[in-house]
């Protein structure tokens, strides 16, 4: 969602903060401004739209101002009010002394603003997080609060309610910056007489390697020599202490055009890191041992819950989990899960799927589940995020930071560690003999090195991209663990080109979506091996003729080998043989391409920001 960076030290803060937002602006690109505090004033830039549109305007009104050692920073994706320059934030108080700063949905702003209206405060903005300044200046200027600016900040956060992050500064306490969390993430950097704060690591990563992460409900106070942590009440508290593992370059472009085509690049990594220490020849090995080999034999039902891709990769949990363990297992969006009441128990393991970890509906998908007494197993690309934090156990994913919006090494981190659970469940209650595992973890190590050699296709599928020309519409298909290949391809395709794309079921296409069908319509057909089940790959065989033949043009997935399919492929792109449950982390791949490519053509030169999107949705 927002991204929030904070510097108090002897660097230029202004210089510190807009390269923090630059590297940040993957959570939002709304609008994005800065403050600054220094010798008792609080200056303000701030812009609607991209970045760009803020340090063009830091151009404009000169060096000499916003230079300071303490401030503040903001890039936002819009939740109350529209992307506006006075809907940006910073916000700052009528006597232009309080500033903030915020992530998350204050969900009482509504009677709180008519508090400070009729105090006959005048609001400048339609946003929830503007009342935070106002309450603060209230509470610095006047009362038992009076010039006490860490009382004046707990007394704010204690009315406030929702999630937040609120990042506050004063201009009559420069040097110092207070930040409280509820829900939403906070990551502290220490640097050498120098702190920082930050949404996620990427703020300071180029100053400092040791963070620490704050639990829930937290208050940090910094200043260029400290900090100090406390509850809600100022009671104090402590932080976990972190090595931040990536350097700068992974937070950088490397050359590549955009973060999504280095990310794409990187895949073969994010597998390889993923499944590294996770097996030693004979066992399985999951990370924490939160889950004991007596609750995995437990389980009677088996939950996936998740959004977005991460859903994409929670479906292909379900196959491989009910093929290797014989284990029942339902998969859900998490923004429906907890409203549905779902039938959950001690017995019943849930597995909640998400990159950031900061995924608001997750999240409160797992406290439900938790709630219900059901166990839960987070599969999370982020170190120290809420969701791993309040599940059960956790099994990471080592995808490194993903910075394009469009996910793509996260999501196939994510399928080979539900792979891990699978085979992890599947030993435990001894559905698959160690021979068997041997076997099936053999398939998944050689999936590396395929996408590697996959990773050609790219300039095929630039092709192809180029030679559709303008479409309107495109229809993904796919059979088997094929088809959240084909939902993935289409999610994709809709974020990045914005043209409206379905992916089904390829079977199900005579039951309603073949109207659809028109001459020259671009379909992409998933196909399964041949060497699978063999019957599965000829109806999707006939499948393809029956959409040829109602005039649509065919972009077809085959294995290196399947000759079947070639007389009905107007575009034929051959990903390496691997078994059936393995494909979809090789036949995604083309689909990435194609997705960003066509994006391209149509004008969307800026696939990493995809209009109206964030990385992170840390709002339900
Ligand atoms: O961080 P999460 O994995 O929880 O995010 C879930 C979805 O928001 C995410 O996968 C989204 O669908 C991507 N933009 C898809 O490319």
């Amino acid at each position: 969602m927002c991204g929030i960076v904070a510097y108090v030290g002897p660097r230029d803060a202004r210089d510190v903060i807009v390269d923090a937002l630059g590297r940040m602006e993957y959570r939002g690109y709304d609008s994005s401004g800065l403050a600054v505090a220094d010798s008792g004033r609080v200056e303000v830039c701030k812009r609607a739209g991209k970045l760009a549109n803020l340090t063009d305007l830091i151009e404009q009104v000169g060096p000499e101002t916003l230079s300071g050692h303490t401030g503040i920073g903001h890039t936002r994706w819009a939740t109350h009010g529209r992307p506006t320059d006075a809907n940006a934030h910073p916000h700052v108080s009528a006597d232009g002394k309080a500033a903030i700063v915020h992530n998350g949905i204050i969900e009482n702003s509504a009677v709180l603003r008519d508090e400070l209206t009729a105090q006959g405060v005048e609001l400048a903005s339609d946003t929830d997080s503007e009342v935070a300044c106002h309450l603060l200046a209230r509470e610095f200027n006047q009362g038992d609060n009076k010039g006490d600016f860490l009382a004046s900040v707990l007394s704010v956060i204690n009315r406030l309610e929702g999630a937040f992050t609120l990042l506050f500064m004063h201009a009559d306490r420069p040097g110092e910056i207070i930040a409280a969390r509820r829900s939403t993430p906070l990551i502290v950097g220490v640097g050498d007489g120098e702190m920082f704060l930050g949404s996620d690591v990427a703020a300071f990563i180029e100053f400092t390697r040791h963070a620490v992460e704050l639990t829930q409900d937290s208050v940090v106070r910094i200043t260029a020599d400290g900090h100090e942590i406390m509850d809600f009440t100022g009671r104090a508290i402590t932080g976990r202490d972190f090595t931040i593992d990536w350097d700068l370059a992974a937070a950088e472009k490397g050359g590549y055009d955009s973060f999504m085509l280095k990310e794409i690049h990187e895949q073969p990594a994010a597998v390889r890191d993923t499944l590294a220490g996770h097996f030693d020849g004979n066992r399985v090995l999951l990370d924490e041992q939160n889950l004991t080999g007596a609750d995995m034999r437990s389980f009677d039902k088996v939950y996936v819950v998740a959004c977005g891709s991460a859903y994409h990769s929670g479906l292909l949990a379900k196959y491989a989990i009910e093929h290797w363990v014989r284990l029942p297992v339902e998969i859900e969006v998490a923004s429906e899960f907890r409203y549905r009441d779902p039938v959950l128990d001690s017995r019943t393991l849930v597995v909640a799927v998400s990159q950031s970890g900061e995924t608001a509906d997750t999240l409160e998908a797992v406290r439900h589940a938790k709630e219900q007494g059901a166990k839960v197993l987070a599969v999370c690309n982020t170190n120290g995020a809420q969701i791993p934090r309040e599940a059960d156990a956790v099994l990471y994913t080592h995808a490194g930071p993903e910075i394009g919006v469009a996910s793509t090494k996260a999501f196939l981190a994510q399928v080979a560690a539900n792979y891990i659970v699978g085979l992890a469940l599947a030993q435990e209650r001894g559905t698959k003999y160690p021979d068997e595992i041997r076997e099936i973890w053999a398939e998944l190590e050689a999936i590396p090195a395929k996408i590697e050699a996959l990773l050609t296709c790219e300039q095929q599928c630039l092709d192809i991209a180029r030679g559709l020309g303008a479409i309107r519409t495109m229809l993904f298909l796919g059979r088997g663990v094929g088809f959240p290949v084909a939902l993935e391809g289409a999610l994709k395709l809709k974020e990045l080109a914005y043209i409206h794309a379905e992916g089904f079921p390829a079977g199900e296409l005579k039951h309603g979506p073949i109207a659809l069908i028109e001459d020259d319509l671009p379909v992409v057909v998933v196909v399964p091996s041949p060497r699978g089940v063999k019957v599965l790959h000829s109806k999707i065989v006939s499948n393809i003729q029956e959409i040829r033949a109602r005039g649509a043009k065919t972009i077809v997935i085959a294995e290196q080998g399947d000759d079947a399919v070639e007389p009905y492929a107007n575009w034929l792109i051959r990903i390496p043989q691997t078994s059936s449950i393995m494909q979809p982390l090789l036949a995604t791949v083309p689909l990435q391409f194609l997705a960003a490519e066509i994006a391209r053509q149509c004008g969307n030169e800026d696939i990493d920001k995809p209009r109206n999107l964030a990385k992170s949705v840390t709002v339900e």
